[in-house]
């Protein structure tokens, strides 16, 4: 039997991770037999309520990373997680996050899996931050560094965010994201 293909999910402290339930479940739904694991920044938890999320995708917050470690030979998280995925999604990929991992900052459970990442194994990252935060000559260079790792990038896309100004730097739709991912990992195997 061929093993299941593996996403990890990672969600930042956009207001689009308010998607998350719902990208989730659509992830499911469109890819038969795909093993989901999740992995929120604090912020995120702010955005969603993680009782809504599907039954089969287990969810790690930082927290985790220290619980399951106390001793020499105790498995280390950040790097079960990079040897487990196949594929990552970062979606949402907020500003703060985005000059993390392009800068090398590893301070937290996604971070440190970014760092750690295998750069032959696809990444996906969906940015999702204000038009002026979208504009600032800092996104560019960050998102060249980051294409420079081979990182593919999905949007941003425009339209009047959720807090009221109007212009670039929505997080892609989320069938636009399954889809890309679906093209992607299809290819991993
Ligand atoms: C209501 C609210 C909505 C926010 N939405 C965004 C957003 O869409 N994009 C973004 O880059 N930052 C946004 N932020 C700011 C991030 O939450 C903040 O930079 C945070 O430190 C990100 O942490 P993280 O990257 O560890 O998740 C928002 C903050 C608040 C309070």
């Amino acid at each position: 039997m061929t093993e299941p293909l593996k996403l990890l999910v990672c969600c930042t402290g956009s207001v689009a991770a308010i998607k998350i339930p719902l990208l989730l479940q659509q992830l499911k739904d469109i890819i038969p037999g795909l093993s989901i694991k999740l992995v929120a920044t604090q912020n995120s938890l702010h955005f969603f309520d993680t009782t809504s999320l599907p039954e089969s995708v287990q969810l790690y917050t930082d927290s985790d990373e220290w619980d399951t470690w106390s001793k020499i030979g105790d498995k280390v998280l950040h790097i079960e997680l990079r040897r487990w995925a196949d594929m990552m999604l970062i979606a949402p990929c907020d500003a703060n996050t985005m000059a993390k991992i392009s800068g090398g900052i590893c301070d937290n459970l996604l971070c440190c899996v970014v760092r750690a990442w295998d750069l032959a194994k696809p990444l996906l990252y969906c940015p999702a931050m204000n038009t002026a935060m979208w504009e600032h000559p800092l996104t560019g260079k960050q998102i060249a560094v980051l294409e420079g790792f081979g990182y593919i990038r999905l949007g941003p896309i425009s339209k009047v965010l959720a807090c009221g100004d109007a212009g670039l730097g929505a997080m892609s739709e989320v069938a636009d994201i399954v889809n890309s991912v679906k093209d992607k990992i299809g290819k991993v195997k």
